[in-house]
């Protein structure tokens, strides 16, 4: 990385408390690009300037950085696999150990679709198995631009276009152009903002104690090079009891050095269990 980026990413953290030193050069490189050639500067240190003299740009910054696309159900298959086979398996062991708290976290969370669409499935299944269990639905993320949009609950067509028609009718109002989840699901989640790169914790503080029966950490990972992607590991690991479920994106794995830590419960899905 050249020395102007660093001190574009220092200014970013001294200002903002944002550490992106760990992402991928190139990914950090073409997303500053991108962003100091629309405001019409030349270079890195141009745009460094210009940071400079108008500090509002920084909220710019963060949000080509932190890339928080989603929706609803983003990679169908992994879902179902949830709602079919792992959660049905984590309730049993649960009932088993007479245990009656399921702990879930979505760490990564962008506007929440995917706690909610975790939460949908959820609700879905004590429909079916009304038993008394208290649900803990934890979702982070480093940005609290996007947490405060995450609450608001309202998503445009492309975010819910992998909702299945019933479940869309069901927890879904169509208010114009937006649809608007109900608060029966929306009650489901706690938000907070946490940076997966935080030193002082393995888990959100809200949450307590780590011990989720499941970790969803996916589409993070990817943006990070491998030495910060151990270090998330390393958190994600901790975090999860015994046996819990750690579930990536599907252009993700876990890092070498936690390979042997996991196992991957299909092929077809990007769904691993602590060993
Ligand atoms: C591409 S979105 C993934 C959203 C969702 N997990 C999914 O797969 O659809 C990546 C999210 O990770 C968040 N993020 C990036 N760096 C982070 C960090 N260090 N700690 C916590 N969240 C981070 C971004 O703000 C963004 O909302």
């Amino acid at each position: 990385m050249n020395n102007d980026l660093k001190r574009i990413l220092n200014y970013l953290n001294e200002q903002r408390s944002f550490d992106f030193s760990g992402y991928r050069t190139s990914m950090v490189e073409r997303r500053i690009k991108q962003r100091f050639l629309s405001i019409k500067c030349a270079s890195d240190n141009d745009y460094l300037n210009y940071l400079h003299e108008n500090p509002d740009e920084l909220d710019n910054l963060i949000d080509v950085l932190t890339i928080n696309v989603s929706r609803f159900f983003r990679d169908t298959l992994m879902f179902e696999y949830f709602a079919d086979r792992i959660l049905p398996a984590v309730i049993h062991q649960k009932k088993e150990a007479d245990d009656r708290t399921l702990r879930i976290w979505s760490s990564g969370c962008a506007m929440g679709e995917e706690p909610y669409s975790i939460a949908i499935l959820v609700k879905e299944f004590f429909k079916k198995d009304a038993l008394d269990i208290n649900i803990n639905l934890f979702a982070t993320d480093i940005d609290d631009k996007i947490l405060k949009k995450a609450q608001k609950v309202a998503f445009p067509f492309e975010s819910i276009k992998n909702v299945k028609y019933r479940l869309l009718k069901k927890y879904f109002v169509c208010k114009g152009k937006l649809f608007h989840l109900i608060p029966e699901i929306r009650n489901l989640v706690s938000f907070s903002a946490y940076d997966l790169l935080d030193k002082k914790s393995y888990a959100p503080p809200e949450s307590i104690f780590g011990s989720f029966d499941m970790v969803l950490c996916r589409n993070v990972l990817i943006y990070f090079d491998t030495e910060y992607q151990d270090r998330i590991f390393d958190k994600l690991y901790r975090s999860l009891a015994k046996k819990g479920y750690l579930v990536l994106g599907e252009a993700e794995i876990p890092s070498m050095k936690f390979q042997g830590r996991f196992r991957q419960v299909n092929e077809c899905c990007h769904i691993y269990q602590k060993i």
